[in-house]
């Protein structure tokens, strides 16, 4: 894993950077294997730099679009991650709708719907059981208790690592999440960090030691590419270490 940390002075340049990396490496994976696939965060921090995403050229048939986590709720309710990012981005620009794979949450049973996007997964990668799809690039946000995606301090879904989706719980309020060993076979994740509530959490993510129960951020160790990019009020407990 090759890890960089760059922190920015302000959330603008934290969101001109984050969308310019990110268009960048979906356009090198789409030269490089001719399609890219990419998981996006949920919560508030990300639709700034979708909305920029939204404004740049991109090869839209070659892109398919998946999602880290998802509250389970329906597709159209206002805490929907889905609802978030159609919103700001792919409702605004000619990505065929069959390129968006967002995780269903209309079955009535959490487990249920996980499973049917965990075989979505497996039958657009065309990896069968025993192996791990393997995303270009992974966007991933950083709660001010060290969760990310919908692994929460202290839950079971953390150990789970033969399941690709499982259902992660946030006082206990389900949510369909990525497990750790898809997001550490990513090619590339980038974490979206901003804002001075996120110092303690951040701290100590990315401290030498730590507890990955309690800060579960740390157990994502992708086997490509890590970057942190931060802005400054998110980064003031940090020591640059480049
Ligand atoms: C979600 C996200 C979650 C988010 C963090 C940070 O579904 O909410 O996937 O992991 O990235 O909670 O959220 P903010 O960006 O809103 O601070």
């Amino acid at each position: 894993m090759v890890s960089s940390v760059e922190i920015y002075p302000d959330k603008a340049a934290l969101v001109a950077r984050a969308a310019e990396l990110t268009a960048a490496q979906l356009r090198a994976a789409i030269a490089t294997r001719g399609q890219a696939r990419l998981a996006l965060a949920g919560g508030s921090t990300p639709k700034p730099i979708y909305a920029a995403l939204a404004q740049l050229e991109l090869p839209w048939s070659q892109l398919h679009i998946f999602w880290g986590d998802e509250r389970y709720v329906p597709a159209d309710h206002a805490d929907s991650n889905q609802r978030m990012a159609r919103a700001a981005w792919l409702d605004q620009v000619p990505i065929p709708a069959a390129n968006l794979h967002p995780m269903p949450t209309s079955a009535g049973d959490p487990a249920a719907d996980a499973a049917q996007h965990e075989a979505e997964l497996r039958a657009h990668f065309q990896v069968a059981a025993g192996s791990v799809p393997q995303f270009d690039l992974i966007l991933l946000g950083l709660g001010d208790d060290g969760h990310t995606a919908s692994l929460f301090p202290h839950t079971e879904v953390l150990a789970e690592r033969d399941r690709l989706v499982a259902v992660g719980s946030k006082d206990g309020q389900p949510r369909l999440t990525f497990t750790v060993p898809l997001l550490n076979q990513a090619r590339g994740v980038i974490f979206l960090v901003s804002g001075a509530n996120k110092q303690d959490a951040l701290q100590a993510v990315l401290a030498e030691q730590g507890d990955a129960n309690q800060y579960p951020a740390r157990l994502v160790q992708p086997q490509g590419e890590l970057w942190w990019l931060l802005d400054a009020a998110a980064a003031a407990k940090v020591e640059q270490v480049n």
